[in-house]
């Protein structure tokens, strides 16, 4: 049974979905690995490491989708490749397929199955395979990175002979895995840091990382059953805009990663208070794909308002793409792996991991979520 593994279309994209040490995991559960040449590169992972782990190279992604019974792919391929496609295979990827609903219809076209890895359940089970996390976690480290460089302060304090420099005052909005790692990474670089968020539950991860948890005090639940946060009251927003004012005017950084799964990103900072912000500010706007939790955000850009830069860059896993790579590849590798079974492949559709993944199977759209979109 041969699992092929194809090259980010985008240029942007420099993750891969693959490593050599998933090519001889792979390999001992009975698959073959094809590769299209070249498609490690990016991430520092060359066609000769894959290829003395046991994978084949192939020179192009039309021999690959043709022939093999899985299709590993960044990006949904082109047309002219899911056309190739065995009418019994499966296409597997993080899709994305809520932010490009046009990618269900267009797979709803073939026989094949198409899993879509960003639905993977948040269960314990499934942490191995979570996608969202593994890349949002290195997203979060990235983020404050990103800002050392722009913002032209420093972030730790400093006791010179000439004086004092004071230490950098990071605010993260939303402490979910990104801005947990945010928080601990500021932190590292000896920044005062402290973070808000609706879910008050997250009060004691942020305070054990060292930074100070700012809260609006509420009655209504913030949460929902799978731990997620949900869209809050007038009121609340009221509240939590005052807050967050209050703490930007004394603020040199903000990463916001606030995030309402299946709706556009709330709005947190408002144009008044960027112009509000000390000199120099920088604000990292990691919900940019999402619409942006700041009014001045846009995606993929770092616009400069006065002197306060806001950064919506979106691809900041792929810019660390070779330990990115690395996570995605094993997170894949668990999830394809209960399917691989000696020289055969079977996803156990009552399993809630692929139930929830698959989009499409047999020329129809199957997933509920994407079933009600169409109706
Ligand atoms: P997550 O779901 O773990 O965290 C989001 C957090 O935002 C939750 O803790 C939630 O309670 C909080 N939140 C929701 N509404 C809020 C509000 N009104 N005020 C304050 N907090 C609020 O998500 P994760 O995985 O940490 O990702 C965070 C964001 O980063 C997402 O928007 C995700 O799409 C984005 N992301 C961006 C990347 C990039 O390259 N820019 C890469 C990876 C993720």
């Amino acid at each position: 049974m041969k699992i092929g593994f194809l090259k980010s279309a985008h240029a942007a994209e420099k993750r891969f979905t693959l490593t050599p040490s998933m090519v001889k995991k792979y390999i001992n559960k009975g698959a073959t690995v094809w590769v299209e040449q070249g498609a490690g590169v990016s991430a520092n992972i060359s066609d000769e490491d894959l290829e003395q782990a046991g994978a084949h190279i192939h020179s192009t992604a039309a021999e690959i989708c043709s022939a093999v019974r899985v299709v590993v792919s960044m990006q949904l391929p082109a047309a002219e490749l899911l056309k190739k496609m065995k009418p019994d295979a499966a296409l597997v990827g993080p899709f994305f397929m809520q932010r490009h609903p046009e990618h269900v219809n267009v797979c709803a076209q073939y026989s094949f199955k198409t899993f879509s890895l960003e639905l993977i359940p948040r269960i314990s089970r499934a942490q191995n395979m979570d996608i969202l996390s593994s890349q949002s976690n290195l997203a979060g480290y990235k983020a404050v990175l990103e800002a050392a460089n722009i913002y032209q302060g420093a972030f730790p304090m400093m006791m010179t002979a000439a004086g004092l420099i004071s230490p950098a005052k990071v605010l993260v909005l939303g402490a979910g895995v990104a801005g947990l790692q945010a928080i601990a990474t500021a932190k590292r670089l000896g920044a005062q840091v402290s973070a808000f968020d609706v879910r008050p539950a997250v009060k004691e991860q942020v305070e054990s990382l060292g930074a100070k948890f700012i809260e609006v005090k509420s009655e209504a639940a913030s949460e929902d059953a799978g731990g997620y946060a949900t869209e809050m009251s007038e009121d609340y927003k009221m509240k939590q805009q005052q807050l967050i004012a209050n703490e930007l005017k004394k603020t040199n950084i903000v990463i916001t990663t606030a995030l309402v799964p299946g709706k556009r990103a709330p709005t947190l900072i408002t144009k008044d208070m960027v112009n509000a912000m000390p000199a120099g500010s920088v604000v990292i706007d990691m919900a940019a794909e999402a619409g942006g939790n700041c009014e001045y955000t846009k995606p993929d850009e770092c616009v400069r308002v006065g002197t306060v830069s806001i950064a919506g860059y979106t691809d900041l896993p792929s810019r660390v793409a070779p330990e990115a790579s690395k996570l995605l590849a094993q997170n894949i590798f668990h999830y394809l792996s209960p399917a691989i079974n000696g020289k055969e492949i079977a996803f156990d559709l009552d399993d809630e991991v692929y139930k929830q993944t698959l989009v499409t199977q047999g020329g129809e759209v199957v997933h509920e979520r994407f079933k009600q979109k169409e109706s």
